[in-house]
């Protein structure tokens, strides 16, 4: 393996609830410039995971490392100072409020000093339009509510932001799972281009066509422990799938979808027989 430090690692992390144990002795390595996905059923403790990277949760046990130093977050204000920034599912987004506004979020460049500071609103525009263009976004107006962008651009506003404001760790808890295809597609893009600017990225999502060609490893969480992490070359994309929530069921359907298109198949043929003898009738 890499002698390289990692990133981002988790040491024998376990978090209880109460008498819940969500996680048990999890050990997980990502380095910079790497996918990590995160794969494992309803419950396995995957957001879980994510949050006690991202400093909602303390670990109960264990340890968090960042480029191989030890780190323990307050609160997640703490971690996304440290460069660890967090998209959660429910977008943390104002619908009504600028694209600007969401890029910003309190963070907007000011002009001005003492009494007179104020938002440098021509500046925030200019970046907050920039930084959608380098992902291949383009805003006509930075001050259309963020409520009028599809679901996979507002996607791209909250990498954006993470991305502008230096984060290290990317971390995506299903981001392109109420997304179309078209849409899915600008996100893992920006996910692969996150990974290309230095990025430690943890993505979690049930959708094997977007988990496999972006990731360079996966990790299979079960019941709160850890099946083990596996390198993209180690493991095929049946396998993969297999490890996802519901890929079991998946593969059964398949196969039964499979029967039924071979039994239309044999009707067909069938009666593609039956035809010429049909046609012949008439002459006999
Ligand atoms: N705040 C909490 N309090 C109590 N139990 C929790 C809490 N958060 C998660 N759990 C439990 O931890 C387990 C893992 O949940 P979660 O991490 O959300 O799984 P996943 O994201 O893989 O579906 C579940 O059994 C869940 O009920
Ligand atoms: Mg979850």
């Amino acid at each position: 393996m890499s002698e390289r430090t990692p990133m981002i690692e988790m040491r024998n992390v376990s978090k209880h609830f109460g008498s819940v144990i969500a996680l048990s002795d999890i050990s997980m390595q990502v380095q910079a410039g790497e996918v990590m996905c995160l794969l494992g059923d309803n419950g396995a403790g995957k957001s879980t995971l994510i949050k006690t990277l991202s400093g909602v949760h303390r670990p109960t046990e264990g340890e968090l490392l960042l480029n191989g130093e030890s780190v323990r977050f307050k609160s997640p204000a703490y971690a996304l100072d440290a460069g660890i920034a967090t998209v959660f599912q429910d977008l943390a987004m104002i619908p009504l409020m600028s694209i600007t506004r969401n890029f910003f979020m309190g963070r907007e460049p000011t002009v001005g000093w003492g009494p007179l500071k104020r938002i440098d609103w021509k500046r925030a525009d200019r970046i907050a339009m920039q930084e959608m263009s380098r992902i291949g976004i383009d805003v006509r107006d930075p001050s259309q509510p963020v409520g009028t962008l599809s679901g996979g651009e507002r996607q791209c506003v909250a990498i954006a932001r993470a991305v502008y404001f230096g984060a290290r760790v990317l971390i995506l808890d299903e981001p392109t799972s109420a997304l179309g295809v078209k849409q899915a597609s600008v996100v893992l893009r920006y996910i692969a281009k996150a990974r290309s600017d230095g990025l430690a990225v943890i993505f979690i999502t049930h959708n094997v066509h977007h988990a496999y060609p972006v990731a360079d490893a996966f990790t299979l969480l079960k019941r709160g422990g850890s099946l083990g992490t596996f390198r993209k070359e180690e493991i095929s994309r049946e396998e993969v799938l297999n490890m996802m929530a519901g890929g079991a069921e998946l593969e059964s359907l398949d196969a039964e979808l499979a029967e039924f298109q071979q039994s239309d198949r044999q009707q067909q043929q069938s009666s593609g027989a039956n035809a010429p003898s049909l046609s012949q009738a008439p002459s006999t």
